[in-house]
């Protein structure tokens, strides 16, 4: 596995990150066996999901928002579109791994350990694009999970394919399933689904920009904080339709914590997973603001 951003936590680092994420944040142990719900509930664990979700009580999330890496394989050099500016893709180390079956596996993984943290009627949602999303759904067939609905985010403002050799990629995919096709009674809220497509069918398209502008988390110097930080608005569908007030959101891929940011709004409680401090820096001042 080439996923380098693993190998950043080691158990010397401090237990609690600087005084002002005291409240929010956790770092992962190697030493620590199990997490009480008390302990990591509206934290943000910073650690590999992989080791911290084997440490996480079973059943206890209520909904799972999971947007892991996609594997895009962009070629090591510089992409310029005519317009002579250059192209900023995900060539995040994260996003790096040896090949599919290295993927898949991470894929598999933690998929797996999801699968017996989420709670019986919890529902899942996993996003990619054209890229990962086929991979991620076989393995979820094959793992067991249900699927209810592919939910296709319609980007307004896509990046456009400045060779012009395919169609613009507007689009991506979010898998929205349960655990176990005997699993009925999930939440589904319709009315709240059916306000966000016209208010008569709760269709399965979901037309939002990218997350662009003031929403979009800022470095002073290099320019935006994550390459692929997902926009408020679709957080907020996904959590609406598929919660209640009070209900846990698990993400354990948390980027710059759009899950929890939402979760926290909307009444709802969290518990997210991140390998990388510097966006965990980042969600920390994005809940401080
Ligand atoms: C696609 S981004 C998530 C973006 C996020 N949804 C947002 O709105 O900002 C995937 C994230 O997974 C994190 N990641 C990759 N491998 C991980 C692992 N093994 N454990 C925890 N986080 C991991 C990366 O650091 C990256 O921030």
């Amino acid at each position: 596995m080439l996923n380098k951003s693993l190998k950043r936590t080691s158990s010397s680092q401090k237990r609690l990150v600087r005084g002002t994420h005291e409240h929010l944040t956790w770092v992962d142990e190697e030493e620590k066996p199990f997490y009480e719900l008390n302990e990591i509930l509206n934290k943000v664990i910073i650690g590999d999901c992989l080791k911290v979700m084997k440490k996480l009580p079973a059943e206890f999330a209520d909904c799972v928002f999971v947007d892991p890496p996609y594997f895009l394989q962009l070629p090591q050099k510089r992409l310029v579109r005519w317009s002579g500016t250059l192209v900023t893709g995900v060539n995040d180390e994260w996003d790096v791994f040896k090949d599919f079956n290295d993927y898949d596996d991470f894929t598999r993984n933690y998929l797996q350990e999801i699968r017996r943290l989420m709670a019986p009627r919890a529902t899942i949602w996993v996003i990619g694009t054209y890229h990962n999303i086929h991979r991620i759904g076989k393995i979820m067939l094959d793992l067991g999970f249900w699927i209810l609905n592919d939910v296709i985010w319609v980007k307004s403002n896509p990046m456009p394919n400045f060779l012009g050799v395919r169609f613009t990629n507007a689009t991506e995919t979010l898998l929205w399933a349960v655990k176990d096709k005997k699993v009925k009674k999930y939440t589904f809220n319709k009315e709240v689904a059916r306000s966000f497509t016209g208010g008569k069918l709760a269709i399965n398209v979901w037309q939002i920009p990218l997350c662009r502008g003031r929403e979009r988390l800022k470095h002073k110097t290099t320019g935006k904080i994550h390459s692929t930080q997902k926009p408020v608005e679709l957080l907020r569908r996904i959590i609406l339709t598929s919660t209640v007030e009070g209900d846990i959101v698990f993400d354990p891929m948390a980027g710059t914590g759009t899950t929890g940011y939402v979760a926290r709004q909307l009444n709802r409680k969290f518990v997210m997973i991140e390998i990388n401090r510097t966006y965990v820096d980042a969600i920390a001042k994005r809940f401080s603001s």
